[in-house]
């Protein structure tokens, strides 16, 4: 398998997806200019890891169930060739897929490769946190990014993968995210997903970036309860499970078109979509940078990220901190 191609096995899953479930062997075989022998073995490799696909004489293949999974044949499946997310490798267990994504750029991962865990031993968040989620109850990955950028730029992939968070679920998903700059996606003024960016960089540009992203997806509200923050999940908001790989692919497919966008120079409108998501656009916050502490009124986000801060009366750009909201009450 070549870098950005999706595996046999994800095209195979690929038709019986989009064959409403169904396919001959005949017709995949030919489609994939393959053996229908070679279509028989990958049907029996996608079984044993979990999914059930049945056979009818003369009828072919039905997709019958999907077990709850990242398996990489599920995502592969979903992504347009050439998306980000490819190549996709999956852990059923890693430290952290920002660590593991970091070790594989260094070892020359190509851009656009994805990482996706069921579950971190030390998952990391912002400013030296942890990241918890149980296993196979989240989203966790992260994207392997070798964009062509000016150091000073870096910050704006923050703002792209929180919008792809947030088109993706109110796409497919019906509910309707906001962004607390400068990655926090809420659902319900309660945190659903943090974004973890990590970088490298030479003469001032960007060698690689990792972009990490958990979500939580499936976590029932006991255990959003025991939190240290309020935290939501997409089943605790919506009463339902969802499908983590078919979520996992609508996230990627969206990231690849902003990431496109911003790439063609299209930063300045795509500050103005992240702006209307924004829960903080026109209120009083602090900002915290390191050890100082700013206040003011946040009026806007730049192209390349950064916060714009109203502070005594002149406008300052932000590029990193961490936001609190003077009267959080608003977001109740
Ligand atoms: C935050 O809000 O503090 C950022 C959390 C980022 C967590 C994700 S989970 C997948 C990726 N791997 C990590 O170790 N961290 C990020």
């Amino acid at each position: 398998m070549s870098a950005a191609e999706t595996s046999t096995a994800g095209q195979v899953l690929r038709l019986l997806l989009s064959g409403n479930g169904e396919r001959s062997g005949q017709d995949m075989a030919q489609r994939l200019g393959i053996s229908r022998a070679a279509v028989a073995k990958i049907v029996s490799s996608l079984r044993e890891q979990g999914l059930e696909i049945e056979a009818a004489p003369r009828r072919g293949y039905r997709l019958v169930s999907e077990p709850p999974l990242l398996l990489p044949p599920m995502v592969e499946a979903r992504l347009k060739p050439g998306s980000l997310g490819l190549p996709f490798f999956y852990f059923p267990e890693i430290d952290s897929t920002n660590l593991e994504a970091r070790r594989r750029a260094e070892a020359g991962a190509p851009h656009g490769a994805c990482l996706a865990a069921e579950h971190q031993t030390t998952g990391r968040g912002r400013l030296d946190r942890h990241w918890q989620a149980p296993r196979g109850s989240a989203l966790l990955f992260s994207i392997i990014l070798r964009p062509v950028l000016r150091l000073s730029r870096v910050f704006a992939l923050n703002n792209l993968i929180s919008l792809a968070v947030c088109r993706a679920l109110e796409k497919h998903g019906g509910v309707e995210p906001a962004i607390k700059w400068p990655n926090d996606v809420y659902l319900e003024g309660k945190k659903l997903a943090g974004v973890l960016t990590e970088f490298t960089s030479r003469a001032e540009a960007v060698e690689y970036a990792v972009v990490g992203v958990g979500l939580n997806v499936n976590q029932e509200p006991e255990w959003l309860a025991g939190m240290d923050q309020p935290a939501m999940s997409l089943l605790a908001a919506t009463g339902h499970a969802w499908n983590r790989a078919t979520l996992l692919a609508q996230i990627l497919e969206e990231m690849t078109s902003l990431h496109d966008q911003f790439m063609a120079g299209g930063g300045e409108e795509l500050a103005r979509e992240y702006a209307e998501r924004s829960l903080i656009l026109g209120l009083q916050v602090k900002v915290r940078e390191g050890k100082a502490v700013r206040e003011g009124k946040a009026v806007g986000f730049a192209p390349e990220g950064a916060l714009l801060l109203e502070e005594d009366g002149s406008i300052n750009p932000i590029h990193h901190g961490d936001v609190s909201l003077l009267d959080w009450e608003v977001l109740a």
